[in-house]
């Protein structure tokens, strides 16, 4: 198995440039400093904060992606980014169907697929998001939720080296209530089942399962100590420079 941890921060809407510029830099600074990093580091910072981020983590090893993409190339599409946009600015990740996108933007599996496969044809690694709601896993419906977003979002020609699952249920994001570590585990698991049936034993084996959902540095050992739990996904906490640092020091 060659999973390494990768701690992947969302900073969601949040920061004007003096900001992003200087949590950017306050992660490249400490991440320099670290000869023998065990997990790998990425930002995903509002589109506008992309270029200068970029800048601000070079040489330091800190990776960068966007939090969407419009699932075609160009064309007359308002406000909307392509993934070959963020390529070329310098970004390797990008994040699609966050729940936040689901909700407020209406993206269906499909949606979220279609642009998946944009981010592949970009060269870009696609950070795929699942996760129930909390009227879903009262129900008792929280496997079946995943499986059925996991199989139609997921981009065709998926492969361990450019797609990333997050899984992120959705009343943990934000909310401070954190999945369990045997939740969380028990999804990741039931997820690596169907890479397995969808995508063969190998690539599933070193497809990276991110959990997300109020992870922070407190919890973060526990979570990251689970068989198929292969880093996080953070929000809330990935705002600050020592609490994103010390996540990513929680490795196993
Ligand atoms: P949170 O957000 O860590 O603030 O809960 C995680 C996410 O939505 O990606």
């Amino acid at each position: 198995m060659a999973r390494r941890i990768l701690a992947a921060g969302n900073w969601k809407m949040n920061g004007l440039q003096a900001d992003g510029l200087a949590l950017a830099s306050g992660l490249a600074a400490q991440r320099k400093s670290e000869s023998n990093a065990k997990v790998d580091m990425l930002v995903c910072p509002p589109f506008v904060l992309i270029s200068k981020v970029v800048d601000a983590v070079a040489g330091s090893g800190i990776m960068v992606g966007g939090q969407d993409c419009h699932m075609t190339e160009k064309g007359a599409h308002t406000g909307d980014t392509s993934a070959w946009m963020l390529k070329d600015t310098g970004c390797t990740h990008v994040i699609v169907g966050h729940s936040e996108r689901r909700t407020n933007h209406g993206e269906t599996d499909d949606v979220v697929k279609a642009k998946a496969e944009a981010a592949l044809a970009a060269g870009l690694v696609a950070i795929v998001c699942i996760g129930e709601t909390l009227e879903e896993r009262d129900a008792g419906k929280t496997l079946d939720v995943n499986r059925r977003q996991l199989l139609g979002s997921l981009p065709d020609g998926a492969t361990a080296a450019n797609t990333v699952v997050a899984y992120e249920p959705v009343w943990a994001i934000g909310t401070g209530r954190t999945a369990t570590p045997e939740q969380a585990q028990e999804v990741h698991a039931m997820l690596r089942g169907e890479l397995v049936g969808k995508l063969g034993q190998g690539i599933a084996d070193d497809m990276l399962i991110l959990y997300g959902g109020s992870m922070n540095a407190k919890n973060a050992k526990e979570l990251l100590a689970q068989t198929d739990i292969d880093g996080g996904l953070i929000g809330g906490a990935a705002l600050k420079v020592d609490d994103f640092m010390t996540i990513s020091h929680s490795a196993p």
